[in-house]
């Protein structure tokens, strides 16, 4: 563990993320989940990725939700640390501020992605990862539901942490 904060605390130092990040932005450092389920594919036909418990209760949700008319596509689920850095990487190189892009994502290490039981969600009628999702039928269904199948969304509007809005990520809490 002592081995992947040092990695962790590398990572940051080359990218300019604030040694104080974890108590600003109030996230906790999240484990890379090495068991992964394929779950199909996302919306740009990449394979996709989420842990076994959390796979069988997506599957579950989606299929659900079908039967209602509504249709939840993936936009992104697992990804690495090593893939977070990379994301982050390209935004500075596309003269993005660090503070900026740790608005919308988290430092590598404290993604939920990295746990397998984060998944983007979009749906046919809503351009992905937009603030605009919560007025979808799609948002309006897993906001009745989604508890059911043990997923919650976890940046809301007025929560404590240092992450904008996120009406699309919602995780699978054991
Ligand atoms: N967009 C969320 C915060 C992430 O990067 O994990
Ligand atoms: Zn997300």
């Amino acid at each position: 563990m002592q081995k992947v904060k040092d990695q962790i605390k590398n990572i940051h130092k080359k990218l300019g993320i604030p040694e104080d990040y974890e108590s600003k932005y109030g996230l906790a450092l999240q484990l890379e989940e090495k068991h992964l389920v394929e779950i199909g594919e996302d919306i740009f036909d990449r394979k996709q990725y989420l842990s076994e418990s959390a796979t069988s209760s997506w599957l579950k949700m989606k299929a659900d939700a079908l039967n209602d008319g509504v249709q939840l596509d993936i936009v992104s689920a697992f990804r690495s640390i090593e893939k977070q850095r990379i994301i982050i990487e390209n935004k500075l190189k596309q003269g993005q501020g660090i503070l900026n892009i740790l608005k919308v994502s988290a430092a590598p290490g404290y993604s939920e992605h990295h746990t397998g039981r984060a998944i983007d969600i979009t749906t046919p009628s809503c351009e992905p990862l937009i603030e605009a999702f919560e007025f979808t039928k799609a948002f309006s269904w897993l906001v009745d539901n989604a508890s059911k199948y043990s997923f919650s969304m976890s940046y809301h509007k007025n929560h404590s942490n240092g992450v904008t809005y996120e009406p699309w990520h919602w995780a699978y809490c054991i």
